[in-house]
């Protein structure tokens, strides 16, 4: 980490007060028409995890689903350099990702992000395994249909951590059928972490 780091981040943690300014007393229903203009960040307390995990885990091949405007890509992208890793993001808003590609160059990190725009279901079946680390983030009925294209890529001791599996509770039908299926796949060993908005950590063992 370094200054420029650091106010990235406190620029990011800037905008994250404001938007629960604007948010405040807003109705669900308008929050979710304009999901859009929000970051809808895991949070600080998840992007350390996370950048810890991948450290420890060592984890060079790293996939986050769901950049939206970097806010988890830049926890991501500095693990990332310390492993001497790349971060592949997927995200379908092309102007999200020019928002935060704009980011990660202010942060000095975008020597260790591969940008790839469209639909995450398109764009994994051209990432190449093996597959150390993925954040699963994007909207919530796409989890299962990336679990599956994702799986067969992971490395043998892969990490895959899914955001939002407490909140918010309109996720909760999809987040509960997403816990349901890995804890049925018997190559993968998962956990609820009650940390930020909920995160299932699974990480691949396979005999
Ligand atoms: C919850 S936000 C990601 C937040 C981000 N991980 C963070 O912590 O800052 C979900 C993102 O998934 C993206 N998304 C939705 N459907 C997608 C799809 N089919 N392919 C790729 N990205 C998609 C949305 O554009 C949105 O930016």
């Amino acid at each position: 980490m370094n200054h420029d780091f650091d106010r990235v981040l406190a620029r990011y943690n800037q905008r994250v007060r404001d938007e629960a300014v604007i948010q405040h007393g807003m109705p669900f229903s308008e929050i979710h028409t304009r999901r859009d203009e929000f970051l809808l960040p895991i949070g600080e307390d998840v992007g350390w995890f996370l950048r810890a995990l991948v450290i420890a885990r060592r984890a060079k091949r790293i996939v986050e689903l769901g950049t939206s405007y970097g806010y988890s890509t830049l926890f991501l992208a500095d693990a990332a350099r310390v492993t001497g890793g790349v971060v592949h993001t997927l995200d379908i808003a092309v102007d999200k990702q020019a928002y935060a590609r704009a980011q990660m160059e202010q942060a000095g990190l975008c020597e260790f992000v591969a940008w790839r725009p469209g639909d995450a279901l398109k764009s994994l079946q051209a990432i190449k395994g093996p597959i150390d680390f993925v954040l699963i983030d994007l909207w919530k009925d796409l989890y299962i249909p990336c679990l599956e294209l994702l799986l067969p890529k992971m490395s043998d001791n892969g990490v895959i951590a899914a955001d939002n599996m407490l909140f918010p509770a309109i996720s909760r039908p999809d987040a509960d059928a997403y816990r349901a299926v890995v804890r049925d796949k018997s190559e993968l060993q998962s956990m609820l972490l009650p940390i930020g908005s909920g995160v299932e950590l699974s990480c691949v063992w396979r005999s």
